[in-house]
């Protein structure tokens, strides 16, 4: 019946119309409640969807003005066809959720599913039926600030994330009141953007492509997302808005994807910008031949699209089918039924329990770096009096994050404030000196108070990081020490001899060998969101003991980027790796380490391994069981591994398996990561974790793009990192 619907809208529309439903303009903006501004003022866009020529509007949230323009689509225009509106519902709409990154850190799917629930929900009741999210692009550089938006640099993890963020913001059923439409992006390939410079080209060999960059996309479109952005980018010289392999040979013939494509923000137009498109004439051919339904923001299509047929360029069945799936989507969000928003939206927006949801995501999203001598949790019996320093501890926007467009920076709690309320009861004295003005700030006339107030207490919370707009879109770094006088704050108050928790909030891995030499404890947290200072006091009080892991490598110097841990091994391969013993800071040159593949600087590692977080407990793995030592393809081994809590309070743990297939026809990474679990514990409680890992998911692509299964030895390893120790062999025999 869904066709069949599609197919009779379709029979009744001109050709104009159609063109209409392939273009997306911006909308007037506005806030998502209050006065909206007069309509006629903008008669542009009236007079566009009044005539049927518009299919979306982006960026419109004030509820009166969505219903306006729906009225016009659905009452005024020949058809009725409503309008889907679109919104970067990134990380939360009104409560702010840990930047993408950080959720990630949580490793808990679950999670990350409630939080997209919860981020539909709000934006639904603001009239966006449509999230340009998630964003599942591989991110190996952490120089590309756009790392904040993803989910690491692992594509099993990310996977993971991918599908839980499309059943979050989508449920069971798109016409549901609280759901909204997914759009995963950025198709396919962007976070591997040539030195981490955002925009930049990307050359990517096939077997990368398939088995690093396509998975996170593949998961989505399993999980029945129904859109998908292509992204600015080009691959191996395509620009991606008219990469016909990817967007319809992969995506539609060989994942079977129904949903429709739009293009990122001017990204057809800017083919011409890249040297691949004459004019825009050409664009607009281009990119219709390569499958992209909708255009976002540039009028290539608007303007090109109906000549192109009536010149029989383009066949009107080739429009048909760019049509087809917008009215689907349209259809299946029960657009036709509903097209209009109840005004309610302040209603549900920021309700405690989103905010208990945000703090609890924000908690599990932060990771402990160091934890010497157990300096954390803070001990509320015996402290007295505690320094809250540094640029971030009370600066409410940077505490969202990027990409946060409905956030409001009045809803932030910061550390400060949340760290102040719940010290209270214990008649705690807080002290607070910002000592720089913010985080770029390069004047040290703020260190003397900030000593000063060091001075006077038991305890220093120093709170350094990134602001929130120097990763994200167009942040890249070239750098990523911490910006300003932010690395002498940290040095100056470490001479005051105080101990000292260092909090930093970032939007991407930063190089702080040094400064997390110079203090006794280290919290990192990507930007948190709205509930970051309470779940971050949550954190340093023991309230929950921090359980994040890293999901991406944290490199010790720019210069090793890109550095990830599933690399190959070349024939050289550096000394094996001791994190134990390796050194955060490496500052003499050694040039006795043989002739590897290594730095001779700052050596070959990482200062933090993907899948490295400390716990205030601890954790200890008995003998892991596997179910065989031989097995073929279509069998499944079964991994069980006893996991105990050895510490004194209860906490999570993330366990992971990992598998390195020894001898391939192509080069192997080291280590890749098959499954992982996140476990609650007692003290002294035991839990038996169990792993189905089939073994068709050791198969990989080789360089002509055909899946294989390989029968030889693979090794397991299975622990709290991915520095796991190996547990055994798997022979796979044909
Ligand atoms: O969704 C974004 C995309 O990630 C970057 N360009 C603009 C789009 C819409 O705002």
């Amino acid at each position: 019946p869904l066709d069949q619907r599609v197919d009779s809208l379709l029979a009744e529309m001109a050709l104009e119309e159609k063109v209409g439903q392939l273009t997306q303009s911006n909308g007037i903006g506005g806030e998502a409640t209050g006065n909206t501004k007069n309509l006629v003022a903008d008669s542009a866009l009236y007079e566009l969807i009044r005539s049927g020529q518009l299919g979306s509007i982006l960026n419109e949230i004030n509820v009166t003005t969505v219903n306006e323009f729906q009225r016009l689509a659905v009452e005024e225009s020949r058809l009725g066809i409503p309008l889907i509106i679109g919104r970067d519902v990134i990380h939360g709409f009104r409560t702010i959720f840990p930047l993408p990154l950080g959720q990630a850190a949580t490793w808990n799917p679950e999670m990350v599913e409630q939080a997209c629930a919860i981020a539909a929900r709000e934006a639904r009741s603001a009239g966006v039926g449509w999230t340009f999210a998630p964003m599942v692009d591989i991110a190996r550089d952490p120089r590309w600030g756009r790392i904040a938006e993803s989910f690491g640099e692992d594509p099993y993890l990310a996977s993971s994330l991918s599908a839980a963020s499309v059943r979050g913001y989508q449920g069971d059923d798109l016409s549901n009141s609280d759901s909204i439409a997914a759009c995963v992006k950025h198709f396919a390939g962007y976070g591997a953007a040539e030195g981490g410079r955002d925009y930049n080209a990307t050359m990517i060999s096939p077997s990368t492509m398939r088995n690093v960059y396509l998975p996170p996309f593949q998961a989505a479109v399993d999980a029945g997302v129904a859109t998908l952005m292509c992204g600015f980018h080009d691959v191996n010289g395509i620009p991606m808005s008219v990469h016909k392999q990817l967007l319809s040979n992969v995506l539609r013939g060989e994942w079977g994807f129904e949903g429709f494509v739009v293009s990122d923000w001017d990204s057809i137009f800017e083919t011409i910008e890249h040297g691949s498109s004459k004019d825009e004439r050409a664009a607009a051919l281009a990119a219709a031949q390569a499958g992209v339904n909708m255009e976002m923001s540039s009028p290539c299509y608007r303007k090109n699209l109906t000549e192109l047929v009536t010149s029989g360029q383009v066949s009107e069945t080739t429009v048909d089918e760019l049509v087809k799936p917008i009215l689907r989507v349209k259809f299946q969000l029960g657009l036709f039924e509903q097209p209009y928003t109840e005004p309610d939206a302040a209603k549900i927006l920021l309700s405690q329990e989103h905010l208990d949801a945000a703090r609890k995501v924000a908690r599990q999203s932060v990771v402990m770096l160091k934890n010497e001598s157990s300096v954390l949790p803070l001990d509320k019996t015996i402290l007295k009096k505690i320094a809250i320093i540094g640029p971030l501890a009370d600066a409410k926007r940077d505490q969202l994050g990027t990409w946060i467009p409905d956030g409001k920076e009045a809803d932030s709690q910061t550390p400060l404030a949340a760290i102040r309320e719940s010290a209270k009861n214990n008649e705690i004295e807080v002290l607070y000196a910002s000592g720089l003005v913010d985080d770029l700030d390069r004047s040290t006339q703020g260190f003397a108070e900030a000593v000063a107030t060091a001075e006077q207490a038991d305890i220093v919370v120093l709170i350094v990081g990134e602001r929130a707009n120097i990763s994200g879109e167009a942040r890249s770094r070239a750098t990523l020490d911490l910006p300003g006088a932010q690395n002498e704050l940290v040095s100056t108050l470490a001479k005051v001899g105080k101990p000292i928790i260092l909090i930093v909030q970032a939007g991407r891995p930063l190089t702080i060998g040094k400064q997390i030499e110079a203090v006794d404890a280290v919290l990192y947290s990507f930007h948190a969101g709205t509930m970051a200072g309470p779940a971050l006091a949550d954190l340093l009080w023991g309230i929950e003991s921090p359980s994040g892991k890293l999901p991406v490598t944290f490199p010790k110097s720019v210069g090793q980027i890109p550095l990830y841990y599933n690399h190959v091994n070349t024939g050289r391969p550096p000394r094996p790796y001791d994190f134990a013993k390796d050194k955060r800071v490496d500052d003499d040159f050694d040039v006795e380490l043989g002739y590897n593949s290594n730095y001779i600087d700052v050596g070959p590692y990482p200062l933090f391994p993907f899948g490295y977080g400390l716990s205030y407990s601890t954790f200890t793995y008995g003998d892991v069981e596997l179910s065989a030592t031989k097995l073929r393809s279509g069998e499944i081994l079964a991994v069980r591994v006893p996991v105990s809590n050895s510490g004194k309070v209860a906490a999570d743990e993330i366990v992971q398996l990992y598998v390195r297939d020894l001898v391939g026809s192509l080069t192997r990474p080291v280590r890749e990561l098959k499954g992982f679990r996140r476990i609650q514990l007692e003290p002294g409680e035991t839990s038996v974790v169990e792993f189905a890992l089939p073994v068709s998911d050791l198969g990989f692509f080789n360089n002509d793009e055909e899946r294989v299964l390989e029968p030889g030895e693979y090794e397991i390893f299975v622990g709290g990192s991915s520095l796991a120790p190996k547990v055994g062999t798997l022979e796979i025999v044909e």
